[in-house]
């Protein structure tokens, strides 16, 4: 049995999702958590958008409510989320069910809890792909096998037999994948999958995803707060702050010509593939805001050093908008000008 052929390219240039103005607020005892608050960004056919932030910024969070997966007694959501042009807010279950399964698929961090451990790794994916193409029992074993075989499993016909915890956790992590992608999914959402494996395994499983997204021409949304593997994964990068994006555009022009304070502080704190060893990283200081009361104005005012350079105390009291308009873009209230010779200066400050 053969591989689907890879989707044919349509003529359409409509981003394969769109997601906007999405807010997910959970109600809790507290009160309400406004964890993502006004999100907007698109993904094209075929390509990557890594997603990036501290810790709390509502990466996951967002991506669980692309793929339809919050508790909706609890959890207030608005917005669009559009795939293909369907709109999945207010899709009712069911058809969720079917489109994820069928159209989107997901990897995350921990492939173990992730597979059953009292089902084998073969039947697990060929009872995914029976459920969702109702395929017959031996073309879904034979689809998991080469499945398996795709992903780099050796002897795949023999291990689809084993059951996960008999896989280290970079092929476990493979089997994933092969669990992700056994229906051909047009959307793969891989939320850290490869932040708990030691950096050769995660530079294997970040080239099989790269290769399996040319031979199936999948759209990806890879979250990390990993700026290395951004930069090697990524089309193009969304920087996300306490809920809502900061920053967007290609890799390049995101990771070269940083626009927003926090972007040029989240680079200076953390490795990429092109930071010379001998550049210590310095943290940003500061904390993220509580979502359950966020700063009314730009919620990364309270730990940024630029917002005297902006009149009227505007930082503190006005939300800066992300333009929709040009493809690299900030949600900052200082001038491209002063974006310019700040993000010089802040470069050349850093201490080497
Ligand atoms: N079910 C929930 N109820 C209340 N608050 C929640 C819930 N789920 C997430 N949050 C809060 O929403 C915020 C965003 O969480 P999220 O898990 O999306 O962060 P993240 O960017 O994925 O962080 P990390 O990099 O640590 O995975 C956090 O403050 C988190 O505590
Ligand atoms: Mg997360």
């Amino acid at each position: 049995m053969t591989l689907a052929e890879p989707p044919v390219a349509t003529p359409s240039t409509a981003p394969f999702l769109s997601v906007r103005d999405l807010r997910v607020h959970f109600a809790t005892d507290d009160g309400v958590v406004r964890a993502v608050d006004g999100l907007s960004f698109d993904v094209g056919r075929g390509r990557t958008l890594g997603i990036v932030g501290e810790s709390g910024s509502g990466k996951s969070v967002t991506n669980l409510a692309i793929l339809g997966l919050h508790d909706r007694t609890r959890t207030k959501l608005s917005g669009e989320i559009l795939l293909d042009g369907k709109e999945l807010l207010t899709a009712r279950e069911r058809e969720l069910e079917r489109i994820r399964g069928r159209r989107m698929a997901m990897i995350f961090q921990d492939a173990l809890a992730s597979l059953s451990p009292f089902h084998t790794v073969g039947r697990q994916i060929a009872e995914t792909y029976a459920r969702h193409t109702g395929a017959s029992r031996r073309e879904s074993r034979a689809r998991a096998v080469e499945m398996l075989r795709r992903v780099g499993i050796p002897q795949p016909s023999l291990r689809a037999d084993d059951y996960p915890h008999q896989f280290s956790g970079g092929m476990r992590q493979r089997v994933m994948i092969a669990m992700a992608l056994v229906c051909d999914p047009e959307l793969l959402i891989a939320d850290e999958p490869t932040t708990s494996l030691d950096v050769t395994v995660q530079a294997q499983i970040m080239d099989l995803l790269g290769d399996l997204q040319q031979e199936f021409g999948t759209s990806i949304v890879f979250i990390t707060h990993d700026l290395g593997v951004i930069s090697r994964m990524a089309d193009d990068i969304l920087v996300m702050y306490a809920g809502r994006a900061v920053e967007r555009g290609t890799r390049d022009e995101v990771l070269r010509t940083p626009q927003h304070p926090y972007t040029w502080g989240l680079l200076g704190s953390m490795p990429t593939l092109t930071t010379p060893v001998d550049i210590p990283l310095s943290p940003i200081p500061g904390t993220p805001p509580s979502l359950l009361d966020p700063p009314p104005g730009c919620r990364f005012a309270p730990r940024c050093a630029f917002t005297e350079q902006v009149p009227a105390g505007r930082c503190a009291s006005r939300p800066p908008v992300l333009p929709r308009t040009a493809p690299h873009g900030a949600a900052c209230h200082l001038t491209a000008g002063q974006r310019r010779e700040f993000h010089a200066d802040y470069v050349t400050a850093r201490p080497c």
